[in-house]
């Protein structure tokens, strides 16, 4: 019996389910094992600039265009004191760093992290902490930030030879507050009320920014929904976007089911619109939170391995997950749900960038590499900007052990006017076999394919590392085609494609 499966998909021009705004293309650099220290900064490395970036880093991340990175935290930012890291280095304290049980430096802090960002071409989203601290340094840090001179705070930051102000757009109202393991992790209600009353403070200094207000951590927390519809109930008015949280392991091996979990996340964006919208009707509201997705990855290979750090090291080694080819299809599957619920989710952050569950690996004093999942993030940042179309689309199916009706297709396609080009992204699921996708490209018939790019490999566990950086890659291989205004192509078992086609 044939191991290959089929799918038939549908594409209209017309049928339209958003704009995607670039922001969806985020990530993340949080004061965590060696994401900043030996990730993008290292003084003595040989690529590093004159500030101690490392050059080779900043270039994988230039050649992912990340639009915007989350920073400092995460947990870190709960206990994180911003003054810390502002002013001449030799006077910046050491601190034990409670939420990763380090030692934190200081060496770089927010005007280094806004340099550092200039050079990659990115914008920051800055977190602030509502754990341990509260209104007044959040109201204290956007004045040092963002305003332009003539009050304390803002006279500080030039005092640290940093004129302009650094205008930072996008703040985070702390992090996961709900999370037991939070530095002063809140109660919905305790925490809905220091949200509001940071905000209001925060837009008093800089009126032009926008707030997101900490949702759950993921959606298998007790709290989950409750926690969102209690903070919003409080919150409604004060913010913008609602955040979401979620990161996925293959901790039993099972493959079939790991590769389904982009459904659970489908789940969690359906479940947290639908409350942001009950709040909205319950106050008879005009305004529309959206979601900001700022943290979402795979994260499990490296837990063994963190158990067994040495607690107040600098920099040591932790969440250093390997990635394997598995772990990049689900992370292709997991931008497809993004893309598909463009409409709501504005901003999202592949958590994290370097070393620390991250695209980019570095060795310290030696190279940086791509991580498999570089890849299905660099096809979508760089071909998922444009308008996002609404699929029909019919495809075989499995069952595993906690989904049923898991298809072999995932597929979503976006359509950039600008430049006449429509791509279609796709993972095919099925692990035994080639999956036959025939798509009709109604209204787009004009398109030829220009390319198909494709990511598998025979071993699902396949990695990259420094010695062998090039073992997963993605290859122009895939033999889609189109003919009479339907595109057809066999998607290689266990595969990421993406599959671009051009005006003729
Ligand atoms: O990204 C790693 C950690 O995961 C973050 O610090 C925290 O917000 C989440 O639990």
């Amino acid at each position: 019996m044939s191991n290959r499966r089929k799918a038939e998909m549908i594409l209209e021009r017309d049928y339209r389910i958003s704009a995607v705004d670039p922001r969806l293309f985020g990530s993340f650099v949080e004061h965590l094992g060696r994401a900043v220290y030996g990730g993008i900064y290292e003084p003595g490395h040989e690529t590093a600039d004159e500030h101690g970036f490392r050059g080779d880093v900043a270039a994988l991340v230039r050649e992912l265009q990340v639009p915007i990175v989350r920073y400092p935290g995460g947990n870190f930012v709960s206990g994180y004191n911003w003054e810390d890291g502002v002013g001449p280095r030799e006077k910046r304290p050491r601190r034990t760093e409670l939420a990763w049980r380090t030692i934190e430096t200081n060496e770089v802090g927010v005007n280094e992290f806004a340099q550092w960002a200039q050079k990659v071409k990115t914008d920051v989203m800055m977190a602030i902490n509502l754990g341990s601290r509260g209104v007044d340094a959040a109201r204290n840090l956007v004045e040092y930030c963002n305003h332009p001179g003539g009050s304390y705070y803002s006279d500080l930051r030039r005092s640290h030879g940093i004129e302009a102000p650094h205008n930072f757009k996008l703040w985070c109202l702390g992090n996961e507050m709900d999370g037991p393991w939070q530095i002063g992790a809140k109660t919905a209600h305790e925490y809905g009320r220091l949200a509001q009353e940071s905000a209001k403070v925060m837009r008093g200094v800089d009126p032009t920014i926008e707030l997101v207000v900490c949702g759950s951590s993921n959606r298998h927390m007790p709290t989950f929904a409750q926690w969102e519809a209690t903070v919003l109930d409080l919150t409604y008015h004060d913010v913008d976007y609602i955040s979401l949280h979620t990161y996925y392991g293959n901790r039993d091996n099972d493959t079939p089911n790991f590769l389904a979990r982009s459904l659970d996340m489908d789940q969690f964006i359906d479940s947290v619109i639908a409350i942001c919208d009950y709040v909205k009707a319950k106050k008879r509201s005009k305004k529309r939170i959206d979601l900001s997705f700022d943290e979402w990855n795979v994260w499990f290979h490296s837990n063994e391995a963190d158990r067994k750090i040495e607690p107040w090291s600098i920099a040591p080694p932790q969440l250093e997950d390997v990635y394997t080819l598995e772990d990049a299809l689900l992370v292709g599957s997991m931008l497809i749900s993004l893309l598909r619920r463009a409409d709501r989710v504005k901003i999202a952050c592949l958590a994290q960038l370097v070393n620390v569950i991250a695209p980019i690996m570095t060795e310290t004093g030696g190279p940086a590499w791509r991580q498999t999942i570089f890849y299905p993030f660099l096809h979508a940042s760089l071909y998922g900007r444009g308008v996002v179309l609404e699929p029909i689309i019919k495809s075989d199916k499995y069952d595993s052990k906690d989904f049923s009706d898991v298809p072999y297709l995932d597929s979503i396609a976006v359509l950039n006017e600008n430049e006449d080009q429509l791509t279609v992204f796709a993972v095919n699921r099925n692990l035994e076999g080639e999956l036959e996708l025939t798509c009709d490209l109604r209204g787009l018939r004009d398109y030829q394919v220009a390319e198909h790019l494709v990511l598998t490999h025979r071993d699902l566990k396949a990695v990259n590392t420094a010695k062998e950086p090039m073992n997963v890659i993605p290859r122009a291989a895939g033999g889609g085609q189109v003919e009479d205004g339907r595109l057809r192509a066999l998607l290689p078992q266990a595969s990421w494609n993406v599959i671009r086609l051009a005006k003729r």
